[in-house]
């Protein structure tokens, strides 16, 4: 569920009209709705309520939608953070995250991200190989602190999503595999300055089905038991992200949190732990739209094509992972059309949709590309020069620029001519 709907056939952002939006910032910029990311943060918080020996940690996975804004509005509901850079470290605490609610993720986290984060004293590190718990136990003997670690164990379990997003096949880089887990926490029982107190699981993102879920959950139980039989003091379970969100309304909807919460409930109730979760799209990607302007509409040999002023560098998610995302014309006129939608960058690639039905546009009009708060701003590039955009937070009738464009000329200046071409600049 989300806050953007038709108010006299003009979309909504909560109580604010999306042209007075578009007319004060500019096109194409990213809205975000606050009432949507707080309602998604406490659905999925109630459907956790009860699982686990204390209240679980709900790390919001600061990728999916890193804005600060984004973030203080999260932190002032109690969201801990999972991180996977020193950027996105200094940023949670930044908006606000406290450093004992924050985990540490990411397959290649350096030596200097590994030293800041332990002196910050965040609460996990989720360890991926065995060579990452040998340099952390070097940072940590030379700051003399111990590191909460969790090995994020690879259970082998296809997730059944897209195959990019996909993180818990053998064959992925993630993780430590299973089989190997029991030799991984006895080495870092072994080392110094590392207290192996959970195990963490992420197998991928959007994922649609309980199932892949479950089996990665439980494989996680079997091994908590078997690393207590051999004398690790395992008191936290990490069950990472990826609850699928809908972004096809014409399709089925994915398992909603209350049923995973009740699955989560019963496959964790005899592991006697403290849970944390990851959930990063769920949580931000519906209370977010990519709002931009039609340049113009041409008629090619076969199709039909609407340019719009938005383009795959500010969305790349439909040529990246073909992915699938709503496309509603803000101020709908009577009827119905086929057209390909696409950006003005110089790539057949920049293609956000084709031949999908819409109302009639011209130039001129407003479109929404929704579902686009998780994964969307964040992966923006300034490809073919063009300025990253604009991020608008909406709550109620109230409205601010949280990121706002940056001129054109500031990414020239940012440019260094070397000093051999200094008198041809
Ligand atoms: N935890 C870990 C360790 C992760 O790698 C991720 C996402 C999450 C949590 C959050 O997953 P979520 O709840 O958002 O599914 N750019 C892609 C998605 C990449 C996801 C990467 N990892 C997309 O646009 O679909």
């Amino acid at each position: 569920m989300d806050h953007f709907d038709y108010r006299d056939g003009v979309l909504h952002a909560e109580d604010v009209p999306l042209p007075d939006l578009a007319e004060a910032v500019g096109t194409p910029f990213y809205c975000y709705s606050t009432a949507t990311i707080e309602r998604h943060f406490r659905v999925f918080s109630e459907a956790l309520a009860g699982v686990g020996v204390e209240p679980p940690l709900i790390a919001y996975a600061v990728k999916a939608n890193p804005n600060k804004s984004v973030i203080a509005t999260l932190a002032a509901l109690g969201a801990g953070a999972d991180v996977v850079s020193i950027g996105e470290l200094r940023r949670a605490m930044a908006g606000g995250v406290p450093a004992d609610r924050i985990v540490f993720s990411g397959v290649g986290k350096t030596r200097e991200e590994l030293t800041e984060a332990l002196s910050l004293g965040i609460f996990q590190f989720n360890l991926e190989s065995e060579p990452e718990a040998e340099m952390l136990s070097e940072v940590a003997v030379a700051l003399g602190k111990t590191a909460p670690v969790s090995f994020r164990v690879n259970p082998d379990v296809d997730a059944g999503t897209h195959r990019k997003i996909s993180t818990g096949k053998a064959e992925n880089k993630f993780g430590v595999p299973i089989s190997r887990a029991l030799d991984a926490y006895a080495l870092a029982a072994r080392l110094p300055g590392l207290d192996p107190l959970g195990v963490a699981v992420h197998i991928g993102s959007q994922l649609t089905q309980l199932g892949p879920m479950e089996a990665a959950f439980a494989r996680v139980g079997e091994l908590i038991a078997e690393l207590r039989a051999a004398g690790h003091d395992i008191r936290r379970a990490d069950l990472g992200g990826g609850l699928g969100i809908p972004y096809d309304r014409s399709k089925a909807v994915p398992p909603l949190p209350s049923a995973y919460g009740e699955m989560v409930a019963r496959v964790t109730r005899d592991w006697g732990v403290r849970l944390t979760f990851e959930p990063g799209r769920l949580i931000v990607g519906n209370a977010g739209v990519l709002v931009s302007r039609v340049i113009r509409v041409k008629q090619g040999e076969t199709s039909s094509f609407i340019i719009v002023d938005a383009a795959m560098n500010d969305l790349i998610r439909p040529t990246l992972y073909e992915a699938w995302h709503d496309i509603l014309a803000v101020e709908p006129r009577e009827g119905r059309i086929a057209a390909t939608i696409v950006g003005p960058v110089c790539e057949t690639g920049d293609t956000f949709a084709e031949d999908r039905p819409i109302s009639p546009v011209d130039a001129g009009d407003l479109i929404a590309f929704m579902t686009a708060g998780a994964y969307g701003a964040t992966m923006a590039s300034t490809y073919n020069s063009r300025p990253l955009v604009p991020e608008v937070v909406v709550s109620k009738e109230k409205w601010a620029i949280v990121r706002p464009r940056p001129p054109v000329e500031s990414m020239i200046d940012a440019d260094l001519l070397a000093p051999w071409l200094a008198d041809k600049g």
